[in-house]
């Protein structure tokens, strides 16, 4: 099972309790942390991950949850 938590002002925080594979840059990348940061600003230098430029631009959003099964 895997969560999606969307941080007020900040990150999509995804939470998972396994490794999860994903694409990026059409290449495959095993996602193998319990925990992460993805951004969802669109500043990040580090995409898909965040690296707190969202607080540097003053990003604004509503937080929210989604839970997969
Ligand atoms: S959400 Fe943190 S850098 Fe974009």
């Amino acid at each position: 099972m895997a969560k999606l938590t969307l941080l007020e002002n900040g990150p999509i925080l995804f939470e998972a309790d396994g490794t999860y594979v994903y694409q990026h840059g059409g290449q495959d990348e095993t996602l193998d942390q319990k925990a992460v940061a993805l951004c969802r600003c669109g500043a990040s230098a580090n995409k898909p991950f965040c690296d707190g430029s969202h607080k540097r631009i003053d990003f604004k959003a509503e937080g929210g949850e989604i839970t997969l099964k």
